[in-house]
């Protein structure tokens, strides 16, 4: 039977256009869904959009909108992005969809019943712009402390989940098993959230764009308690591959990674796998990554208005270009730059001159000894044993570093594969050999260049079926094929992988 994995981004709030920041959470999770999938696995892919909750509502009504048709507009313009970039998620989970609303509502129930819910008064600080409520301890001069932005004073009746019962377990699940990645996160974690922790208020009543409560209908469901969910009520889609009690079975054998930014890991990594416990289900996996910052340092947000379109930078540079950049040059788990200079060396000093010149010079000298017809290797040569020795090891170490979600660093062994190909071109220097020699090394390169571009195909997916074209073969990728011989296949033109960027070209932004 085929291993299974389960990924998932955060749902996105549709009150605007999406920027770079959420296309890094989501590329992140394309990368390492499309890599399971080479590996055999069978793989299922969620994302999706947050939709209720006040400002979502104060959005809709300053377009003088109704939120639904609000909503759904933003929504096009998600998965028209998610197109252009190549993601590939299975579903798309909105929170207005009836089996989402239907699974919450119930879940509400069921809590209810078995005594994990409880009526009482709220009163508490609450962030308008982030969704999110703060004691006094956590808040002190009452400004938010993630966006800074100015707190209310909030006092309405409200369902309460009994959180606070479960403050030694969820520190100790903290402490001693694999929730989080990565661990530093978890004393300050610990620190700011858990020691103070207190019951959740899980309703409202001071609006209505939300699920209501069948028990009580003038209250609805506080957006993360509805939010949260949808990891597990997508599973009761018609269209999902795995089942609920398949994923979050306390004896599950599906592999499972949620993707978050650091700002939301107290969401996910308290409050979540405490709703989880409650319902009898297994811990779920957090991985948190940093912040995509600007060259001064700034977070990039809405709030800051600093952020980039990432369908104008898809537009210049090509998605595959940008989702390498985001994958490799920020470290997985801490903060990392992005501007447009910075990605264009990164185009130019890696993709163009390491990768792309490599095709191009190997395509040149096989058209230009072989007639484009690539030659076999059939002699024992040091030089080639050495290379695929050490491409072996560097495989290998791409590979774990894959499967403990280590993305930057992988990144960086496919590089090293790269320039270990070039390399070995300066050493053996084809173009004073011929015969035997000559043909044992060009089709090394070639057979390499297909590796690699396989191994680099979650993230350059374009360059994937560009070389796949140029060798006349027509097999989604899958590291099954690795090793695979090309001898004797006749060359197509090759079209260039990437293209070098000018600096006077007309076309930075920001
Ligand atoms: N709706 C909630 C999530 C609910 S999940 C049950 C939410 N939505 S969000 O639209 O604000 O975006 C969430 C994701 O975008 C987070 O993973 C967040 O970290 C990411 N990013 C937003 N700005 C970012 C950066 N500048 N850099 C990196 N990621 C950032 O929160």
């Amino acid at each position: 039977m085929k291993k299974k994995f389960y990924v998932t981004t955060p749902i996105y709030y549709p009150n605007d256009k999406l920027h770079l920041g959420h296309v890094y959470t989501t590329t992140l999770a394309d990368y390492i869904s499309k890599y399971k999938k080479m590996q055999g696995y069978e793989t299922m892919f969620l994302t999706g959009s947050d939709e209720h909750g006040q400002k979502i509502l104060d959005r809709a009504l300053e377009s003088s909108m109704d939120p639904l048709s609000f909503v759904t507009n933003i929504i096009t313009e998600f998965k028209n992005l998610w197109n252009k970039l190549d993601i590939n998620y299975d579903i798309f989970i909105r929170t207005t969809d009836k089996l989402h609303k239907k699974y919450v509502a119930e879940s509400f129930t069921n809590l209810l019943n078995q005594g994990f819910i409880y009526k009482s008064i709220y009163t508490d600080l609450y962030c308008k712009s982030d969704e999110a409520y703060f004691t006094k301890t956590q808040a002190p001069t009452q400004l938010c402390p993630d966006c800074g932005k100015d707190l209310e004073i909030l006092s309405e009746e409200s369902y309460f989940l009994k959180i606070k019962n479960f403050k030694k377990w969820i520190k100790d699940k903290l402490e001693n098993s694999n929730i989080l990645i990565p661990k530093y996160r978890i004393k300050e974690l610990i620190n700011n959230f858990v020691n103070d922790l207190q019951d959740l208020s899980i309703s409202r009543v001071s609006f209505s764009w939300g699920i209501k409560i069948n028990e009580n209908k003038a209250h609805i469901i506080y957006v993360w308690m509805d939010a949260l969910q949808n990891y597990i009520s997508a599973l009761s889609y018609p269209e999902s591959k795995f089942t609920i009690d398949e994923v979050w079975n306390k004896n599950s054998d599906v592999e499972l990674l949620q993707l978050v930014g650091k700002e939301i890991t107290r969401f996910h990594c308290i409050y979540w796998p405490i709703i989880l416990k409650m319902k009898g289900y297994r811990e779920p996996r957090i991985l948190a990554h940093g912040w995509l910052v600007t060259d001064s340092g700034e977070k990039m947000s809405k709030s800051k208005k600093n952020v980039i379109d990432p369908i104008k930078l898809i537009d210049i540079y090509g998605a595959d270009a940008l989702k390498f950049y985001l994958t490799n040059n920020i470290v997985t788990g801490e903060d990392g730059k992005f501007s447009q200079d910075l990605l264009e060396e990164m185009i130019n000093g890696l993709l163009v001159n390491k990768y792309s010149n490599l095709v191009a010079r190997t395509d040149s000298m096989i058209k230009k000894s072989f007639n484009g017809i690539v030659p076999e290797n059939n002699i024992s040569n040091k030089n080639i044993i050495k290379l695929k020795n050490r491409l072996d090891e560097i495989k290998n170490s791409y590979f774990i570093d894959m499967d403990n979600f280590n993305f930057s660093n992988s990144t960086k062994k496919l590089i090293k594969y790269i320039e270990e190909i070039n390399g070995f071109i300066d050493i053996t220097e084809p173009w004073k050999e011929k015969g035997d020699n000559l043909s044992a090394i060009l089709n090394t390169i070639v057979n390499e260049i297909f590796n690699i571009t396989t191994m680099l195909s979650p993230l350059l997916l374009n360059s994937y079926k560009k070389i796949c074209f140029w060798l006349n073969y027509d097999e989604k990728p899958n590291f099954e094929n690795l090793g695979k011989d090309f001898k004797g296949v006749k060359l197509n033109k090759i079209d260039y992988l990437f293209s070098r960027i000018e600096k006077d070209k007309n076309n930075k932004f920001n």
